[in-house]
């Protein structure tokens, strides 16, 4: 009954520790890194990010770069992995520059803008444009 009830605990302690894991990882996006990602590639040159403090270096008004907070979710990340390499088009347009790094920092800064993005419930239907 003894052994039963410490083997009881050890299995017990056991799934904890194999739980925090489970939650730790889920949350070890690393968002500084992702911010130093998108300034790296300088996406910054003409996007802002205003939640996270990232202001547009092109100030003109001809720059029609959207502000990425806030980033109304249409695409899935693998459509935006193409679009970014200028492989796909959104609303017949392909994006101005064609990313030329590496592939996990694409993914990274990806990540960080469908986090901040919002998924637009009025707009589920895909062959809807604007
Ligand atoms: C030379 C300026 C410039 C740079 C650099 C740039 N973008 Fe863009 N980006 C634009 C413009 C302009 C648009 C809008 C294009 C359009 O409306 O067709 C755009 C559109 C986008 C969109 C689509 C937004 C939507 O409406 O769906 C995403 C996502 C995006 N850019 C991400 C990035 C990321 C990530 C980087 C850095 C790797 C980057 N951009 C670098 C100018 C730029």
């Amino acid at each position: 009954m003894k052994a039963l009830s410490k083997l009881t605990i050890v299995l017990v302690s056991l799934i904890a520790v194999v739980a925090f894991v489970l939650v730790a990882q889920e949350k070890t996006f690393d968002e500084e890194l992702a911010k130093s990602k998108f300034i790296e590639a300088k996406c910054n040159t003409c996007h802002a990010f205003s939640h996270l403090g990232i202001e547009a270096k092109n100030k003109s008004a001809s720059n029609k770069a959207p502000d990425l907070y806030n980033y109304k979710i249409e695409h899935d990340k693998d459509f935006l992995v193409k679009y970014l390499k200028k492989e796909e088009s959104i609303n017949n347009k392909k994006h101005p520059v064609a990313f030329k790094g590496k592939d996990e920092d694409l993914d990274l800064i990806l990540s960080l803008l469908l986090l901040h993005g919002k998924h637009d419930e009025n707009h589920n239907n895909n062959t809807e444009k604007e």
